[in-house]
């Protein structure tokens, strides 16, 4: 906006353009390619796709552009933009038919809608075509067959609905990459697949296909990938698949596939990720599988496999992951089990297994995961188990097992066994497990003191009856002084103690990595292979960035027992809030929206909004993003985790709120302010929240203030009006919005008013604001506003700090927007804090503060 009115003003741009170009071909001098590079810029500016990016692009280099690359003779080559633009349903705005030259085409996570445009199809020369993570509809254009050059076909993540077009299989000779993952298709796979000889990815996850898989893709011997879970998709597995020598991973979890797992899977023996999961299969697991020697993840639950786990499976020497939860596997545990020393997760649970858990157990020295629950097992558990220390979540819940708990399990993260026969006293070192459930057992003695900074303890020892006095007569152990609490780990001394604030410290460095990674990847964008690493595996997730390349899809689910109510600790209107445990130890909040939700398209958008607006911005006082997963099956964003919770619930609760010295509420205002500033100013466009509350402001250990919740945040375009439906929260939404419905900045200046006082209240300000303007106003007086519970301030400069956010709060309440101080005025006011009134808070009234003349920033000399 500050450069030259040449390129900021739209209206004379098409005059200049054309002046311009004339120049820039006399430079090439290949003056039979003028017209062509003419309608490509053309092309560029009439697609308004670049409209959001002030200043507007200068339209004659567009060969430097970051997101467009072009051949020797200018002519564009490649156009690959990765979630920077917000195109919207401008998609059909651009005229393909003026690049012919178009050889890669990327286009991913843009917020593209409406359907495909035909034109596409005249990119003859298109070897790339990626549309991933859109919200296009309709069915895939016919004109697709006409790109007979393409190599590599993305549309994953979008609606398009209809069959797989026969015709298209049938013209993409070339194609190697098929990705159609998480769309609307129905229809069976077309037994035409198997003339796409050159495929070496096929994925169609997540979608509605139905019928029998075709025998025909035996004929795909390139096949590296295929992956058709989540669709109806029935019958048997065909043998056939066995002649698929080079496939290195197979999914085809959560379909109603039936019979037995063929023998010939034995053959396939490159692979390194098998995953059956949520099927009807039956009968035994073939003992053959030993041969797959490279597999590193094996998924069979939730199917009906019987008979024991062949004792061959020790010899699958390179698993990591062994899951046949949810079966009907009988016998023991073999030994062999114990040979499988790279496995990070063992699970077993829900079938009929009996017998001892293995003494061997302990050479497993890199399991994370050991859930052997709803079994039958019988004996003590081997108390080598405490030689596990990668160990995290340990479930053996309802089976038989007695003896005492092993020690030296104050490392885990998860530890679950309800429903046993476990005798013997409690040791004080599980008071550090994070989730514990030691319910129904036989346990006895007393319970230490460690457990005091607990609330849990009823749940925990349910059902022990030696316990059930103990458990009645606890909590007035913990408030006796004369007990000595000894905390552990820390210096901490309150019986406020939280586990959390010893397990979490978040590192500044793993946030500087965050930081550096989301740069490369915003940066890097035309690195392909940078954003290979930010796809999962099985394409089913798109995380913006991978936490030290360790926060998977797995963990998460795995953190919450897949998302189960105990992990809740929130529901908003967009979705519940989860904490979970990773098995680094991290500590990270999940907004998730539930299935049904997440059709809603309002709730998708919203979503979507909220995960790209995190992802561009960072700043200390908004709350950070550490990834998110965009699937049918589950959405959800991973945040940083806020120890304290909301503003709102630290200020109704009397003991928080009495910790929230003025010094303290002053810190979290400036916080907002300067959080608020940076949205508004600092970002472009411009980034308006339009639900700030102090539901939506975080705190975490040291009551810093976090702004979160950017569902119906929106960027203000300064090219629309931006009318839009009333969204915000009864008695935070300017007044103004109700009749006018154009959403400003002043908006938020207006609701960061209300939370403002509503810190310094310690109660939302909804009478005074409606006294303000009334004459009745005149007589509240400041100290009879301010939050009872503390005591008012006494110090000079804290006194002078609450006097100045009360008059910063009352002028962003002005009814009048066009009066309001602007954020940056705010925070700067904030940050040098003046001299304001005298600071005799008997003497102050509310009128006085409102009369300082606006704002006092204004008065700078
Ligand atoms: C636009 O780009 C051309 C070529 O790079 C340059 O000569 C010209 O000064 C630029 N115009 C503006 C207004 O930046
Ligand atoms: C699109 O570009 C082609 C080739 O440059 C041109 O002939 C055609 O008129 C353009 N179409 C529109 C709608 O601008
Ligand atoms: C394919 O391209 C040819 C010319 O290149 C055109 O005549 C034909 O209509 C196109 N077919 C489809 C299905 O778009
Ligand atoms: C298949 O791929 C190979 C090498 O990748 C290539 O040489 C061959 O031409 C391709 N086949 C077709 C039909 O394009
Ligand atoms: C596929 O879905 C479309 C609408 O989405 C429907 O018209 C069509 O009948 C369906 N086809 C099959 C084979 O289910
Ligand atoms: C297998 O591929 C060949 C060409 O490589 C093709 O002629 C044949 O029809 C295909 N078979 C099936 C079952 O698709
Ligand atoms: C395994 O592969 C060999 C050669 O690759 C083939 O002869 C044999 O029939 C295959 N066995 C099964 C069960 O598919
Ligand atoms: C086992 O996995 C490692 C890496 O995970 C790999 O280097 C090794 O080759 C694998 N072993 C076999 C037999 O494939
Ligand atoms: C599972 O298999 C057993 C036989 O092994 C059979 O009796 C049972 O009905 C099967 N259960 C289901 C749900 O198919
Ligand atoms: C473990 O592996 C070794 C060598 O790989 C083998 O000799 C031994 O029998 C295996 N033990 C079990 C219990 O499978
Ligand atoms: C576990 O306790 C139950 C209930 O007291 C008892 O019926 C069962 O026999 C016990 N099991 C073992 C293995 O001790």
């Amino acid at each position: 906006m500050s450069s030259s009115p040449f390129i900021s003003n739209l209206q004379v741009l098409p005059l200049c353009l054309i002046f311009a170009l004339c120049l820039f071909d006399a430079a090439i001098t290949t003056t039979t390619m003028a017209t062509s590079i003419d309608d490509e810029a053309k092309a560029l500016h009439n697609s308004q796709w670049w409209n959001d990016i002030s200043p507007v692009s200068n339209i004659s280099n567009h060969c430097e552009w970051t997101e467009i690359t072009c051949d020797a003779n200018a002519r564009i080559v490649q156009i690959d933009i990765f979630n920077t633009l917000n195109v919207g349903d401008k998609f059909g705005k651009m005229n393909f038919t003026a690049f012919p030259n178009l050889v890669y085409l990327r286009l991913v996570a843009i917020g593209l809608s409406g359907i495909i445009p035909s034109e596409i199809g005249m990119l003859s020369k298109l070897t790339h075509l990626d549309l991933s993570y859109n919200y296009l509809t309709g069915e895939l254009p016919v004109h697709f067959s006409n790109l007979t050059q393409l190599v590599s076909l993305e549309i994953g993540h979008n609606s398009i609905d209809g069959v797989i077009p026969d015709q298209l299989i049938k013209s993409l000779k070339k194609l190697s990459i098929l990705d159609l993952s998480d769309n609307n298709f129905n229809g069976s796979i077309p037994w035409s697949i198997g003339e796409m000889t050159n495929l070496t990815q096929l994925i169609l996850n997540a979608n509605s296909i139905t019928g029998r898989l075709p025998s025909s893709l035996c004929n795909l011997t390139e096949l590296e990938k295929l992956g058709v879970s989540e669709n109806q998709v029935y019958g048997i597995i065909p043998s056939e698949i066995g002649m698929l020598s080079k496939l290195t991973h197979l999914d085809l979890s959560h379909n109603y596939l039936t019979g037995e797992l063929p023998v010939c899977f034995s053959n396939v023996t490159q692979l390194v990720t098998l995953d059956m999961s949520n099927n009807h299969i039956d009968g035994v697991i073939p003992y053959q599988l030993k041969n797959l020697k490279k597999l590193s993840m094996l998924d069979l639950c939730y199917n009906n496999f019987s008979g024991s786990i062949p004792w061959s499976i020790g010899e699958m020497t390179n698993l990591t992951q062994l899951n046949l939860k949810a079966n009907s596997i009988s016998g023991k545990l073999p030994s062999s089990l114990c040979n499988l020393t790279d496995l990070e997760s063992l699970r077993v649970s829900e079938n009929q297994i009996g017998g001892l858990i293995p003494l061997e157990i302990e050479n497993l020295k890199k399991l994370e995961t050991l859930d052997l629950s709803r079994n039958n097992l019988i004996g003590s558990i081997p108390s080598t188990i405490g030689h596990l220390t990668k160990l995290k979540f340990l479930d053996l819940h309802r089976n038989q097992i007695n003896g005492e708990i092993p020690t030296g399990l104050y490392f885990l993260s998860s530890l679950n066994l309800n429903y046993n026969n476990l005798t013997g006293n409690i040791d004080a070192e599980l008071a550090r497990v994070f989730n514990l459930d030691l319910s129904h057992n036989f346990l006895s003695g007393q319970i230490p003191v460690e457990f005091c900074h607990r609330s849990d303890i009823s749940i925990i020892f349910l059902g022990n009856e030696e316990l059930n006095n103990e458990i009645s007569i606890f909590y007035s152990k913990c408030h006796t002084p004369s007990t000595p609490i000894t905390t552990l780990g820390t210096s901490s001394s309150s019986t406020n103690f939280h586990p959390l604030k010893i397990i979490l410290p978040i590192t500044s460095l793993l946030v500087i990595l965050f930081v550096a990674v989301l740069i490369v990847s915003r940066y890097k964008m035309k690195n392909k292979s940078k954003y290979e690493e930010t796809v999962a595996m099985d394409g089913d997730m798109l995380s913006i960035w991978n936490y030290d390349g360790k926060i998977a899809f797995e963990d998460i689910i795995e953190a919450t027992e897949d998302f189960d109510l105990r992990y809740c600790i929130g529901t908003g209107a967009y979705g519940s809030v989860y904490k979970a445990q990773l098995p680094s130890g991290k500590i990270v909040a999940l907004k998730k929206l539930h299935r049904l939700e997440s059709q809603d398209p309002s709730f998708d958008k919203s979503f979507r909004n909220e995960a790209k607006m995190l992802s561009e911005i960072r700043h200390r006082n908004i709350v950070k993003l550490h990834g998110f997963c965009l699937h049918k099956r589950c959405m959800f964003l991973v945040y940083e985790y806020m120890e304290r919770g909301n503003l709102f619930y630290a200020l109704s609760n009397d003991s928080d709120a009495s910790e929230l010295s003025w010094n303290k509420r002053v810190n979290i205002v400036k916080g907002i302010a300067h959080g608020l500033s940076y949205m508004h100013h600092d970002c472009t466009p411009t980034i308006i929240h339009r639900d700030i509350t102090s539901n939506n402001i975080l705190l975490n250990t040291e009551l810093e203030a976090f702004i979160s919740d950017f569902g119906t945040a929106r960027f203000l375009d300064p090219n629309t009006s931006n009318q839009t439906l009333l969204v915000g929260t009864h008695g935070y939404i300017a007044p103004e919005l109700a009749y006018t419905m154009v959403v400003t900045e002043k908006c938020d200046v207006y609701s960061f008013g209300v939370v403002a006082l509503e810190t310094m209240m310690g109660r939302h300000p909804g009478d005074l604001i409606s006294h303000l303007s009334a004459s009745s106003a005149r007589n509240i007086m400041l100290k009879d506003i301010l939050d009872q519970r503390l005591p008012l301030p006494s110090h000079q400069r804290i006194g002078t700090d609450v006097i100045l956010v009360v008059t910063l709060a009352l002028a962003c309440l002005n009814s009048k927007p066009k009066s309001r101080p602007s954020m940056h005025q705010v925070a700067q006011e904030l940050l040098f804090h003046r001299q304001s009134l005298a600071n005799d808070f008997d003497k102050i009234s509310i009128q006085q503060l409102m009369n300082q003349e606006a704002y006092p920033v204004t008065h700078t000399q």
